[in-house]
């Protein structure tokens, strides 16, 4: 077995997963390929959160099975989330499986991969163990030489009513700070230039040291002070355990970038509780109200759900009352989607999907007018960009626009931003003049670079 195919589904937490798969993969002296047709094993990592990436998933085992013509190889392994979900009932639901493992279980893969060869058995991993999975030493296959995505917790605690994570991922624990901060002070030393600290709900990460309690707002002025850093990032951040000291932890520091995901998920107060997210509307608008005075500049993104069990005209009027509130720099908008498992499942008043559909429309076409209005601001203004690479317009756009010359990062507020440079900026921080601007991205003209400090 030398040759594996991944493909990755869902959430950052997910991808991040994979890079440490390929990680765990190259160190047992397996390759990527790019073509599944040309794989020993082929590895989907999956995603439970809502029906249609499961339907996803499952047609693409269909279209796999046929590679195996009557063989065993090529091996057909699925991971993460649908592992944990479905269980053992995962191989009647995709009999072409020869494995599953659960998130916890990835850096046992090769020995999951060896277990079925000499077996000959179906093999199914998905236990959580208390310890973070990836307190050891580790390896990781990053896409980028500029900015990386750092674990700091694994599972959740809240239990939304609609969402499958806690079951998915299991309960929260957090990873020992001394591990966070080696594992950033390895990417300092590469170059690397920005870190997102990632986790459920990272706001509630907690850690008992020899030298006392380190809460999200230690642990951040803690990464703050690892030289080569200039940017920290973190996500997700659940709107009730959003302290004042967290606000006051960002604006203290320099590095923390001036952007926060805040999940709201509802402007209904109705909703919100038959969600068990445990504050209201009011208290998430005084939470913004608060990020933004204290904040120049904050931007602010958020997850929205249309058409969650009961949702009136009145509750979803509820929701783009609040969208003009805050006016979101990134929206993240789902239908609900009905999980097996989950107390939203046995609720009354499932909303047929024409409904869902209208009113994602709707508070999509909101959205839009919002940030159009917003984005069309930052033409002529300078924004500092963290260059990531090269910039060859997003796929299926058709946006090659600025032939080879283009390149792309991020503003600190974490504005996707394509320019042109006359040489490769790649992790050098650049200004660049917005020249023009759509819902989703701002384009310009570098200008010059700031130097760092050694
Ligand atoms: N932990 C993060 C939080 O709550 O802040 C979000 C993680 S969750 C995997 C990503 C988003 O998926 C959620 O914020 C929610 O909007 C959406 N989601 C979760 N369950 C869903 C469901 N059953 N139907 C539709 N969207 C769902
Ligand atoms: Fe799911 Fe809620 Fe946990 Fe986010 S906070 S992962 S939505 S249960
Ligand atoms: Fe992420 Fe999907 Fe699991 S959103 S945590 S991969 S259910």
């Amino acid at each position: 077995m030398k040759r594996y195919h991944l493909v990755t589904f869902g959430c950052q937490m997910n991808k991040y997963d994979s890079q440490r798969m390929e990680g765990v993969l190259a160190s047992n002296g397996m390759r990527q390929v790019e073509e599944a047709e040309n794989a020993d094993v082929i590895i989907l990592n999956t995603c439970s959160v809502r029906e249609k990436a499961e339907n996803k998933v499952f047609s693409m085992i269909g279209r796999l099975s046929s590679l195996k013509n009557g063989n065993t190889k090529p091996l057909i392994g699925l991971g993460g989330c649908m592992a944990t979900f479905w269980k053992e009932n995962i191989f009647q639901r995709a009999p072409a499986l020869d494995f599953a493992f659960g998130p916890d279980a990835l850096e046992r893969l090769p020995c999951i991969i060896n277990e079925r060869i000499a077996t000959g058995k179906k093999q199914l991993d998905i236990g959580f163990g208390k310890k973070p999975a990836w307190d050891g030493p580790e390896s990781f296959v990053r896409p980028s030489t500029v900015t990386a995505w750092v674990g700091i917790m694994k599972g959740c605690d809240n239990h939304c009513s609609y969402c499958v994570v806690p079951g998915t991922r299991g309960s929260e624990v957090s990873r020992s700070a001394d591990s966070i901060l080696s594992e950033v002070e390895e990417l300092a030393k590469k170059g690397f230039k920005e870190v997102t600290l990632i986790g459920q709900n990272v706001n509630s990460y907690d850690w008992q040291s020899a030298g006392g309690r380190i809460s999200f707002p230690s642990l951040l002025k803690k990464v703050d002070k690892v030289t080569g850093i200039e940017r920290i990032r973190f996500m997700s951040s659940h709107p009730k355990d959003l302290t004042d000291e967290l606000i006051e932890t960002i604006s203290g520091s320099k590095k923390i970038c001036s952007s926060i995901h805040l999940p709201v998920q509802s402007g209904s107060d109705r909703i919100l509780k038959m969600m068990n997210r445990k504050y209201s509307s009011a208290e998430y608008l005084e939470k913004v109200g608060r990020l933004k005075s204290a904040i120049e500049g904050i931007t602010i993104s958020t997850d929205l759900m249309v058409g969650f069990p009961s949702e009136t005209e009145d509750d979803f009027k509820q929701t783009l009352e609040l969208m003009e509130k805050v006016r979101f720099d990134a929206l993240y908008l789902f239908i609900y989607s009905k999980r097996g498992g989950t107390p939203a499942e046995k609720y009354d008043g499932h909303l047929s999907r024409g409904i869902a559909q209208e009113r994602f429309e709707i508070a999509y076409s909101l959205h839009k007018r919002l940030i159009l209005e917003k984005n069309a601001k930052f033409v002529g203004r300078t924004v500092e960009v963290l260059c990531e690479g090269q910039y060859n317009g997003s796929p299926g756009s058709g946006d090659d626009s600025f032939g080879v010359n283009g390149q792309f990062g991020r503003s600190d507020g974490n504005h996707d931003v394509a320019f042109v440079a006359d040489r490769d900026m790649t992790g050098r921080f650049v200004q660049v003049e917005i020249a023009d601007s759509s819902a989703f991205k701002l384009r310009g003209i570098a200008s010059n670079e700031r130097v760092l400090d050694e």
